[in-house]
């Protein structure tokens, strides 16, 4: 079970109050804005940026590489996240080269699918995510994130039926295992958790919450693996 905060653009968390969350069968990953990556490393945390651009170096202004994120004891980068994607002209194309890279250069990588929710209403889901899935290959250090981009700071959580489905198909595409992850709270994690081919958590808004990100380690904690 992996359990991953995304702090997104905030602050977050004192790095220090995370400290000792992992259990058996339980993987804790931060990802932090880039400021605060070092403090999470020397925390001893697992921590991931969110981003990582495909070549070592170059002029590319407001970027980040593998290697330099390597060089600072990064362990991983989420790769198109739906906000990327919305906001920042991420595609299926860089998506792909992103994810390519940062695996190759020896980073773990989540890479992010999900629909919106005029896609889910027009019956295009498995579409959208089958599109999104094609560019990216199997690799043993390759998780994939289903973020319903509907329930994503929202306060709309999937069912658990419905993330189920989905991630069954998800897994039917590529195998690897499937984070769940928009509005995920202390009260809705173990009912999602307890799904079967829900592998983990990508959790944001309540990942800022040192009470509410713990209480959604230890609700993974209790999952029977
Ligand atoms: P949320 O964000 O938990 O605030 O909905 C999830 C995400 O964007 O990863």
């Amino acid at each position: 079970m992996l359990i991953v905060g995304n702090w997104k653009m905030f602050r977050g968390p004192e790095p220090a109050a995370l400290a000792g969350l992992d259990a058996p069968d339980l993987d804790v990953v931060v990802c932090p804005p880039f400021t605060r990556l070092r403090d999470c490393v020397d925390a001893g945390l697992t921590t991931f940026a969110q981003n990582v651009h495909w070549e070592d170096e170059g002029a590319f202004t407001g970027e980040i590489s593998a290697p330099l994120l390597l060089e600072l004891g990064v362990a991983g980068s989420l790769v198109g996240h739906s906000e990327r994607r919305q906001y920042f002209g991420e595609t299926d194309e860089t998506v792909s080269r992103r994810t390519g890279a940062a695996l190759d250069a020896g980073l773990r990588v989540i890479a992010c699918v999900g629909e919106t929710r005029e896609q889910r209403e027009r019956g295009e889901t498995e579409d959208v995510l089958r599109r999104q899935l094609s560019v990216l290959e199997p690799h043993p250090e390759l998780v994939l994130a289903y973020e319903p981009v509907w329930a994503i700071g929202t306060g709309l959580t999937a069912t658990p039926e419905l993330a189920q489905e989905a991630h069954a198909f998800i897994k039917s595409q590529l195998a690897a295992p499937v984070l769940y992850g928009g509005s995920v709270k202390p009260d809705n994690a173990a009912g999602l958790l307890a799904r079967p081919d829900v592998d983990g958590a990508l959790v944001g808004g309540a990942s800022l919450d040192v009470e509410s990100f713990t209480a959604i380690c230890q609700a993974a904690a209790r999952i029977p693996s």
